[in-house]
């Protein structure tokens, strides 16, 4: 097996002549050095440019970034930057945003059971608009709109009732969804009415998700076109046509690119009266390439006749999505890109599980060894954000590289982080 591909790793990524890898102008070792490992590294120009590229195709101030695949400080301040609207799905994803100063008019609030806590911050901050998903929560808005919070801008999660082509739980468009509301069944012309009815709030639009990680654009555009349809008789203003773009993880992945999904995008909204505001929802496709996670090796256990396991120092707790989704991701040593990967391992983390494997079966250098450095690309979204302390393991630092600058934007929680909780 042949190096990694280049395609799977940050935008600014770069080989020297001895074949060690540099992101953003500096060498991955040095950055391993410097902050230690388990780390994810991202590229922040890589992280501008998709920003960008996803602002060009589908307009100023029609792009949310889905926060949940990957935030923090940081983030979230680039992604405003950019010119990002954001989506934040829980009360904690929105006190990120604001206490980083992306202003309330910029956030989307979605959720589908909101607390009325939730809710309440909403309405009180002034997001620009909330995604309303059930019966219970227009209740809720109404009562506190009683106690006297201004009605909210809201659209409707609505659930087109189709099956996307990814993994079960990440597929959230069918009938059986616990999201939104089903416009089979009628649930979503009859919330319509009644959001339209309400003076606790301003019904704007419509919205839809129908799963993540797609990369079956058939897939968005059948969506898509249910959603215009319901759309087009409501006389209403705004419309969010959700579904995540997938990615490519491994060298045997395709996906489309920005540009062709904004394609779908148009072929399926010519038909809506001009002037209609037209979001998308982008979250895995603006960050998960533009980062790898930096592992060092710690065992290798070659058993005869069997296989080799390659046991790194983190695993199913800072990258889950292996054990969640059987989820495959590539392994290369940074610091010897053009060597062959002509050996294969399994690569294993350090928690108690057997199931704790990152990659079932990985092409590899045949000499690994203790004490090098692993890297899985193409790990920026669902990783750290998705990560936990099982096994009380320290959660990763987060740095950001670019223009030969490797700065720590989250750091490493310590073994103090790990009782601060406990009283
Ligand atoms: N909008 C809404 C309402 C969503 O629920 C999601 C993702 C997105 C946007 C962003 O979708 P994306 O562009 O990232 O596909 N942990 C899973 C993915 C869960 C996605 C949940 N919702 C994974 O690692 O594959």
């Amino acid at each position: 097996m042949t190096a990694i591909e280049m395609r799977l790793l940050p935008r600014t990524a770069s080989v020297d002549s001895s074949g060690a890898l540099s992101i953003g102008g500096v060498a991955v070792a040095d950055i391993a050095a410097q902050f230690g490992t388990p780390s994810f590294i991202y590229d922040e120009q890589h992280l501008r440019e998709t920003c960008r590229e996803a602002v060009a195709a589908f307009g100023a101030d029609r792009v949310i970034y889905a926060t949940k695949a990957f935030i923090n400080t940081a983030m979230v301040k680039l992604a405003h930057e950019e010119g990002l609207l954001l989506d934040v799905a829980t009360g904690g994803e929105l006190f990120v945003a604001l206490n980083a100063g992306v202003p309330a008019n910029r956030c989307v609030l979605h959720g589908n059971n909101k607390s009325v806590e939730e809710l309440r911050t909403a309405m009180e901050a002034g997001l620009r608009h909330i995604v309303v998903d059930s019966f219970d929560e227009i209740e809720r808005i109404e009562r506190l709109h009683a106690e006297g919070l201004s009605a909210p801008r809201v659209q409707l999660r609505i659930t087109p009732g189709l099956h996307v082509e990814t993994h079960d739980y990440v597929s959230t468009g069918q009938d059986d969804s616990k999201f939104g509301f089903n416009l089979n069944n009628g649930d979503a012309h009859r919330a319509v009415k009644r959001a339209r009815a309400s003076s606790a709030m301003d019904l704007v639009g419509i919205h839809c998700h129908i799963g993540s990680n797609v990369v079956t654009v058939a897939n968005f555009e059948d969506a898509w076109r249910v959603m215009v349809d319901l759309f087009t008789p409501l006389s209403l203003s705004e419309i969010t046509l959700g579904g995540g773009l997938g990615v490519a993880y491994t060298a045997t992945d395709v996906a489309p690119t920005m540009q062709e999904w904004a394609d779908v995008l148009k072929r399926a909204t010519t038909a809506l009266p001009a002037g209609t505001a037209v979001y998308v929802e982008p979250g895995r496709s603006i960050v998960a390439a533009a980062a790898i996670s930096l592992y060092s090796v710690g065992t290798v256990k070659p058993i005869e006749g069997i296989r080799t396991y390659v046991a790194v120092d983190g695993g199913m707790s800072d990258n889950p999505r292996p054990m969640m989704y059987g989820s495959e991701y590539e392994a290369f040593d940074p610091q010897r890109m053009t060597a062959p990967r002509n050996n294969r391992a399994r690569i294993v983390g350090k928690h108690c599980e057997s199931g704790d494997i990152l990659i079932f079966d990985a092409p590899i250098a045949a000499d690994v060894k203790v004490g090098d450095l692993l890297a899985l690309p193409v790990t920026g979204a669902y990783g750290y954000s998705m990560a936990s302390n099982y096994n009380k393991v320290p959660r990763p630092a987060v740095v950001f590289v670019a223009n030969g600058v490797a700065r720590l934007v989250t750091r490493r929680e310590t073994f103090e982080d790990l009782v601060r909780l406990d009283v």
